[in-house]
């Protein structure tokens, strides 16, 4: 609730770069309104005209599946008018910058832009040459705001709060946009959140971010709700962190024998997963895997924020 201890109805943002601004009542308005679309998608006829005459340009300079294919149902099933960039066939490959690039796509009037970069801080720059609404869709190891949410909507989905919840996030934190996007969420939120990984995947003063660190898997999965596997980020790293795979996965790796020691704990991946490395193929496909459940709530969440940042730039009323 905010002040007035009226729920939020509209943003107070008009572009999503990151969670570090948002607070936890606009948070929640994200994931109520991303419900009411999830129902939508179990509809026969799974779209709206929320956004009919809006243009909105996915502009993605990184390889993705889910984050791009999600934005763009996400546009299609609110009617949205669709542009698609890749830097494969663009014209970045004959040396046009970021910049010129931008003012370009925004010269064909689009409205609102999904930006992938492997820079952090692409998108923040992006805001400073186009007019355009800009969300990020991952930049580089700094925030990838629209996953964290979608995982905290699925974790509304099978817990009645994500107050008080255990949440131990495995893998490489030090290198992972998905890590700080969920601790910042997570923790404004209220859950308990826990990082685990060899300590060289940890960065420096991770703690001051709110959580707790262990270099002991054992530890981070007992009494943990929900632990959230991260893949090791091997384009991120510019050195060998740890001695091999083979003894990564043997020691942070989760198998089943986790799974029957810990009989209530859920399984999350941001994707793609790395099978026999972060979780063991068993793992993925296990009925305590919630990894497919996440990504097709990506498309709800990401018709909410789309939605919602229309709402605050007054495109729509
Ligand atoms: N979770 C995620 O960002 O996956 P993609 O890289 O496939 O978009």
């Amino acid at each position: 609730m905010n002040a007035s201890n009226q729920a939020l109805t509209q943003l107070q943002h008009r572009h999503l770069l990151g969670l570090s601004a948002y607070t936890a009542d606009e948070i929640t308005l994200i994931l109520d309104t991303a419900r009411e679309f999830r129902e939508v998608l179990e509809r026969p006829i799974k779209r709206v005209p929320t956004l009919r005459g809006i243009t909105v340009c996915n502009l993605f300079f990184e390889p993705s599946t889910r984050t791009r294919l999600s934005f763009e149902l996400a546009e299609k099933r609110l009617s949205a008018d669709i542009v698609n960039f890749s830097t494969q066939g663009s014209s970045v490959k004959k040396g046009e910058t970021l910049k010129d690039t931008a003012r370009n796509i925004e010269a064909m009037k689009v409205d609102m832009v999904a930006v992938r970069h492997s820079s952090p801080g692409v998108p923040h720059f992006l805001t400073r040459c186009t007019q355009a609404q800009i969300i990020n869709a991952g930049d580089g190891g700094h925030a990838h705001p629209t996953q964290a949410l979608l995982d905290l909507f699925t974790l509304r989905e099978h817990f009645p709060s994500v107050r008080g919840l255990k949440v131990s996030i495995v893998g490489d934190i030090a290198h992972s946009r998905v890590a700080r996007s969920n601790i910042l969420g997570l923790r404004k939120l209220g859950a308990e959140v826990m990082v685990c990984a060899p300590r060289t995947l940890l960065p420096y003063n991770v703690e001051s971010l709110g959580v707790r660190a262990t270099c002991r898997l054992n530890e981070a999965l007992e009494g943990c709700d929900v632990v959230m596997a991260l893949r090791l980020q091997l384009e991120r790293q510019s050195a060998s962190l740890f001695p091999s795979v083979r003894e990564y996965h043997a020691l942070y790796g989760i198998r089943e024998e986790h799974l029957a020691r810990y009989p209530a704990l859920l399984i999350m991946h941001p994707g793609p997963v790395n099978r026999g490395v972060e979780l063991a193929s068993e793992v993925v496909d296990h009925e305590r895997s919630i990894i497919l459940t996440q990504v097709t709530n990506g498309v709800a969440v990401r018709m909410a924020v789309l939605y919602l940042l229309a709402i605050s730039a007054d495109r729509i009323k």
